[in-house]
C-alpha cells in the first residue's frame, strides 16, 4: 500500500506557525498528523525537589506521513514531548491533537483505543523476557481483543516485515539489540497504527545496526505511510532518516524546519554544536590528527564551510582563488545526502603568513560570511 497522503501541502511544513496552517486547511487539517498547541509541561514539586518545568510554549505541527526528527541535549523534554503523543502525560496547558483528535483530553477506555493507533519503541526495547518473540509482538493484539489465528496470521506477517521471520520462537535473551529492535517495532506497528513514536531506539546499538534499523524505518514510513516522531541526540540519525527536524533546548522549540536548511544554516548555538560533533566526527583521521590549535609560520588555518548541491564545493574553491586571490587548498572533502539534499563539508587550508599572520583567514571568513556560507575555525595546520 502506498500512501498517497504522505506528499504533504509545502506550506504545512514543520515550523509554520499555527494560525498559518488554519489558514490553509481551517476546520480538520487533513495533511497534519500531530499538533501541540500552547502545550506546557511542569513536573510538580516532589518530596523536596523542585518543580520541573519540563516543556514551555510548544506549538508546532507533525505533517502526516512524515519523518520528524526531535533533537536535543539530555534533559531537553524530548521524552516528555513524546509521552504527550500518546497520552502517557498529559500536558499543563495546551493540547496535543493526535490524527484531528485533542488526546489530552481522553482518559480511560478512549485514551486506550486511540493509544492502539499510536506505537512507540524504545531504546532499551522494553520486552518480556518470559516470551518468545512473536509472543511479544502477540500481547498487544491479545489485548485488543483478536481472535487467536488472526493474531498467529498477523505476528507472522510482522515477523516477516521486520526482517526476523526465523526468530518467531526466539527469547529476548537469544535475540541481538538490532533483533530486539525488530521485535519491538514489529510490536508497535501490530495495532497498524498511524504513528510511530521511537524515543532513543538506536542509541544502544552499534553504528551498522543503527543504519539497518533506520533503514527499516524508512521503509515502513514509505510502505506503510506510517507518521514516524523520531527523538534523538544523535546528529547522525536525523540526518539519516529525517526530512524534519525540531530542535529543543532546555523545554523549548529553539529552531524547526527541514533538516537541510537547519543543518546547513544553523541559527541557535545548540544546533551549531550539534553541527560541529558531527563535523568532527567526519574528518579524516589523517587529518584531524594532525590539527593544531596555535598557528604555525608557514602553515595554514584549517577552515570548515558547508555548501548545498552537488559540485558547489569546486565552485567555492575557485571563487575564492579568484576574488580573494588566494592559494586555497582542498584538504577533505565529504558530500553527504541531508533531507533530501546533497550538503558539502569542505575542509580547507587558508595559507598563514610567514610570520603565522592570518590576514588571508580573517578575508576568507569574511567572505564566507558576507555569501552566508556556515564556516568555522578547526585549527592550524603545518
Ligand atoms: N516524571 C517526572 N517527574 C519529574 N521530573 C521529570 C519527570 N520526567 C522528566 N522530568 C524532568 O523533565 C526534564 C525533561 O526530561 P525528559 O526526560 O523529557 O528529557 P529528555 O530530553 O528525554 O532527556 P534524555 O535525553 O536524558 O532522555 C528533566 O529536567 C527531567 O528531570
Ligand atoms: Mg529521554
Amino acid at each position: 500500500m502506498k500512501a498517497a497522503s504522505m506528499n504533504v501541502h509545502p506550506s504545512l511544513a514543520i515550523g509554520q506557525p499555527i494560525e498559518k496552517l488554519d489558514a490553509i486547511s481551517p476546520a480538520t487539517a487533513p495533511d497534519v498528523m500531530v499538533r501541540f498547541e500552547g502545550i506546557a509541561k511542569t513536573y510538580p514539586a516532589y518530596r523536596g525537589k523542585p518543580g520541573v518545568h519540563a516543556l514551555q510554549n510548544i506549538d508546532f505541527a507533525i505533517p502526516r506521513g512524515s519523518i520528524t526528527g526531535v533533537i536535543g541535549r539530555s534533559g531537553a523534554g524530548k521524552s516528555s514531548l513524546v509521552r504527550l503523543i500518546n497520552g502517557l502525560e498529559r500536558p499543563t496547558t495546551g493540547r496535543v491533537v493526535v490524527d484531528g483528535r485533542d488526546i489530552s483530553a481522553l482518559s480511560g477506555r478512549e485514551l486506550r483505543l486511540a493509544q492502539r493507533s499510536i506505537g512507540m519503541i524504545f531504546q532499551h526495547f522494553n520486552l518480556l523476557s518470559s516470551r518468545t518473540a512473536a509472543a511479544n509482538i502477540a500481547l498487544p493484539l491479545e489485548i485488543a481483543g483478536w481472535a487467536k489465528a488472526d493474531i498467529r496470521a498477523r505476528v507472522a506477517e510482522l515477523l516477516t516485515l521486520v526482517g526476523i521471520a526465523d526468530k518467531h520462537d526466539r527469547y529476548p535473551s537469544e535475540l541481538s539489540g538490532g533483533q530486539k529492535q525488530r521485535v519491538g517495532i514489529a510490536r508497535a506497528l501490530a495495532t497498524r497504527p498511524s504513528v510511530l513514536l521511537s524515543d532513543e531506539a538506536t542509541s544502544a546499538l552499534d553504528p551498522q545496526t543503527t543504519r539497518a534499523i533506520l533503514d527499516l524505518l524508512a521503509n515502513i514510513n514509505r510502505e506503510l505511510g506510517v507518521t514516524i516522531v523520531l527523538i534523538t541526540h544523535e546528529m547522525s540519525v536525523v540526518r539519516q532518516l529525517a526530512k524534519d527536524v525540531v530542535v529543543l533546548d532546555a523545554g523549548h522549540v529553539v529552531e524547526s524546519g527541514h533538516v537541510a536548511d537547519i543543518f546547513t544554516h544553523p541559527k541557535h548555538p545548540i544546533t551549531q554544536s550539534f553541527l560541529a560533533e558531527a563535523i568532527g566526527d567526519s574528518l579524516p583521521v589523517s587529518l584531524a590528527s594532525r590539527i593544531v590549535s596555535v598557528p604555525l609560520a608557514g602553515g595554514q588555518a584549517v577552515i570548515r564551510v558547508q555548501v548545498r548541491g552537488a559540485g558547489a564545493g569546486d565552485t567555492l574553491v575557485a571563487r575564492l582563488a579568484r576574488e580573494l586571490g588566494l592559494d586555497v587548498s582542498l584538504l577533505s572533502a565529504r558530500i553527504d545526502e541531508i533531507g533530501g539534499q546533497h550538503v558539502g563539508s569542505l575542509t580547507l587550508g587558508i595559507p598563514l603568513g610567514t610570520s603565522g599572520g592570518e590576514d588571508a583567514t580573517t578575508r576568507t571568513l569574511a567572505w564566507l560570511s558576507q555569501y552566508q556560507f556556515p564556516a568555522e575555525r578547526l585549527g592550524y595546520v603545518a
